[in-house]
């Protein structure tokens, strides 16, 4: 995720702000783990760039929560606190590159140059998948697992026996042929599956996500807590070894096949390879294969195979002489923006893509790259004709992570992000904090269709026996169902139908009666449930009922809606007056009745059904019923939302300012302005015990429920 895509700086709750510090702390660390000690840069320098500054902005809104690990008071990589430290027998080295075939043909020179090797005696190397994730070692006494670590500088690395004693592919114990002393090492990693739920987990939790499997991996590995470790399904293929009292072998070959033994899981692709064509070959196979494997790799191991040379051969700096690494292109590429799409999602959430000029990026043909929300686009400046920078990173949408400044042409403009729905047409909005616009058609937008009709015949609003999420489903592929209306013209229809729903499958004479009945008992339907099931944004069960009760009729509602368009004066005063409704739900309100499709589907679907106004609860009896109360002060008997809901049921309206439609205002100690202006209006003004006198609550508490009970 990048930093574009989160939460604005000042819209962060303090939790949030805390929460996102600790990952950045951790984050921004890795990379600079990468990028200072393991020159292994992981992330282009705009992303590290923005994770940066968006760490000093929460520091700057938050200063309190500025953490000793902060990232502003360090430079560079050490080791992590929170683990003990462990020194290595042997160190832990790292590996040359090899980019192309030139520069295998020199690392096999060399090597034969070194050995003296006549050129007729073969070299036998193996070929591993250089897999993507982090290496850990794994001592074992007395064929007992006694400590494992991870590589950390080579020298030194952290103590995680208790971590990697969790991974189901590390033996605890070896059997009784291994050498007393022994060491092995290999690399730890977290396959694409896994990853996918891991983020998905974090996701529904509010968490950060992962960028990849290999940080996923490492945050796994690196947590204070093993049960969360022992939770995130991580996996080691064994390929190398450490200090050990003998070998089992005097090949690469045959120590891979004595792990096997020992039970470690060992690569399974790893090929033994008698010359270099066959090395190369066997590249180019892993190459294609890569995008398909259920894990990330980036390139191939090539290790001498006869220990005996290998041992001659030593290392030159941090890395052995007799292995390298063939790195595949990295999984970036250029490529030109054609278009930017703007998909709509089911929500009506509009996302923009963009369509690529074909390109290959790690094995894979990427044609489209997400561009997230507008936004993005414009911190990263994105117009169509730029040539960009993409990545690929496994099986994650493909994400443009710069534009290529010196190739924009002259005249290229900036994105305009559209201001409609691309399918229906209608306005889309985007509210205050947030970074997604949204098409505001979800009656008629196709796009929506499916989700909303859901929503329309889901138990708390039509409650169409019969017809649910499957059925709304299937008649809408079929073509039969496309706005709320059609619902109600599905019998009509289905009588002149050349395929009528008796005859389809899963359906027979009675299924479709009993359908059309149960429809047939929707013709009538509360104003409530009515509001409820348009769907509108922020317009649930509890703000429909308000809604409802304040307006007591559909027709009343509407004008309303028509007439608080404007924003100002009487009707959208009142409407925000509503306990209860705030400027955001207006406003999606408005947005909604704005839109002339939705008014077109609201009309016809009145043509089929029939709406009963709401009735105040508690009829003309109540001496409150109709009247508009406000409540100001402290409450004493009873709390304000149940001093409200008490209200309701006889039949009040409560609002939260007073105007001169005030009837009623209930004032308790402390009453301020709301209690002046009552005096200014020269409104009726009680106190809570005036109140509960006036709707007979003070003396009979016990007969509160009078009005409900049938007896
Ligand atoms: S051998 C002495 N084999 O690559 C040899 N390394 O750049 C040291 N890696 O830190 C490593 N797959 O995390 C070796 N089949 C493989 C590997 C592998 C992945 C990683 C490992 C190491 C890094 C070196």
């Amino acid at each position: 995720m990048s930093a574009a895509e989160r939460t604005p700086v000042e819209a962060l709750s303090e939790a949030e702000a805390a929460a996102e510090l600790e990952w950045l702390a951790g984050r921004i660390a890795e990379l600079d783990t990468a990028y200072h000690r393991d020159d292994a840069p992981l992330v282009p320098d705009a992303e590290y760039d923005a994770l940066r500054l968006r760490n000093e902005a929460i520091e700057a809104r938050f200063p309190g929560l500025k953490r000793a690990d902060s990232p502003s008071l360090r430079i560079g990589a050490g080791i992590a606190e929170g683990f003990d430290k462990v020194v290595h027998a042997r160190p832990m080295l790292s590996l040359s590159n090899v980019f192309n075939d030139t520069d295998v043909a020199e690392f096999l020179g060399r090597i034969r140059r070194f050995l003296n090797l006549p050129e007729e005696e073969e070299l036998a190397v193996v070929a591993e998948p250089k897999i993507d994730g982090l290496s850990a070692s794994l001592r074992y006494e007395n064929r007992r697992l006694v400590q494992g670590a991870t590589r950390g500088d080579g020298q030194t690395g952290e103590n995680i026996t208790a971590n990697l004693r969790t991974i189901p592919a590390i033996p605890r114990e070896l059997p009784s042929d291994a050498p007393a002393l022994f060491e092995v090492r290999g690399e730890v990693y977290m396959p694409h599956s896994s990853f996918q739920e891991l983020n998905r987990l974090q996701e529904a939790a509010g968490r950060p996500l992962y960028a990849n499997p290999r940080n996923a991996a490492a945050g796994s590995l690196r947590q204070l807590d093993p049960s969360i470790t022992a939770s995130r399904n991580l996996r080691f293929y064994a390929y190398a070894w450490g200090e050990a009292d003998e070998l089992p072998a005097d090949t690469q070959w045959a120590v891979l096949e004595a792990f096997r033994r020992w039970r470690f899981a060992v690569q399974p692709e790893t090929r033994r390879c008698s010359t270099m064509a066959e090395m190369l070959v066997y590249y180019k196979e892993m190459e294609a294969k890569r995008a398909s494997l259920p894990y990330d790799i980036d390139g191939i191991v090539y290790k001498v195979d006869r220990l005996d040379w290998q041992g001659r051969l030593g290392m030159v700096s941090r890395s052995p002489r007799w292995a390298t690494a063939h790195k595949f292109p990295a999984e970036q590429a250029r490529t030109v923006v054609e278009r930017i799409d703007i998909q709509v999602g089911r929500t009506g959430k509009l996302t923009p893509v963009a369509r690529l000029r074909p390109v290959t990026v790690g094995g894979v043909v990427v044609s489209n790259a997400t561009l997230h929300n507008e936004d993005y686009i414009a911190s990263k400046d994105i117009r169509i004709g730029d040539t960009v920078l993409i990545q690929r990173a496994g099986d994650v949408i493909p994400q443009v992570l710069e534009v290529v400044m010196s190739e924009r042409q002259a005249d290229a403009e900036a994105f305009a992000f559209p201001r409609q729905c691309p399918v229906c047409g209608s306005h889309a909005m985007r509210e205050e904090g947030e970074v997604d616009w949204r098409c505001s058609g979800g009656l008629i937008c196709p796009a929506q269709a499916v989700e909303r009709l859901q929503h329309f015949v889901s138990r708390d609003a039509f409650d169409i026996e019969g017809f649910g999420a499957k059925q709304v489903k299937a008649f809408h592929d079929d073509g039969l169902l496309r706005t709320p209306a059609d619902i109600f013209t599905l019998e009509e229809r289905n009588r002149t139908s050349e395929a009528p729903l008796a005859e389809r499958e899963g359906w027979g004479e009675t299924s479709a009666a009993n359908l059309f009945r149960a429809i047939d008992q929707r013709r009538r339907i509360g104003l409530d449930r009515f509001i409820y099931a348009l769907g509108i944004r922020h317009v649930g069960q509890g703000n429909a009922r308000l809604l409802a009760r304040t307006y007591g009729s559909l027709e009343r509602f509407r004008t309303a809606m028509e007439a608080a368009q404007a924003r100002e004066g009487e009707a959208y005063e009142e409407l925000l007056d509503i306990d209860g409704i705030g400027a955001v739900v207006a406003d999606a309100l408005l947005q909604f009745f704005a839109e002339v499709h939705n008014r077109e589907a609201v009309a016809d679907l009145l043509r089929e059904i029939e709406v009963v106004d709401m009735a105040a609860p508690a009829g003309d009896a109540s001496p409150v019923a109709g009247k508009t109360v406000v409540f100001t002060g402290t409450l004493e008997k009873m709390t304000r939302s149940e001093a409200k809901a008490r209200a309701e049921a006889l039949g009040a309206k409560v609002s939260g300012s007073v105007s001169k439609k005030t009837d009623i205002v209930v004032a308790g100690p402390g009453a301020g302005s709301k209690l002046k202006k009552a005096e200014e209006f020269g409104l009726e003004v009680l106190s809570e015990d005036d109140w509960l006198d006036l709707i007979g609550a003070r003396r009979d508490n016990e007969n509160d429920n009078d009005k409900t009970t049938t007896s």
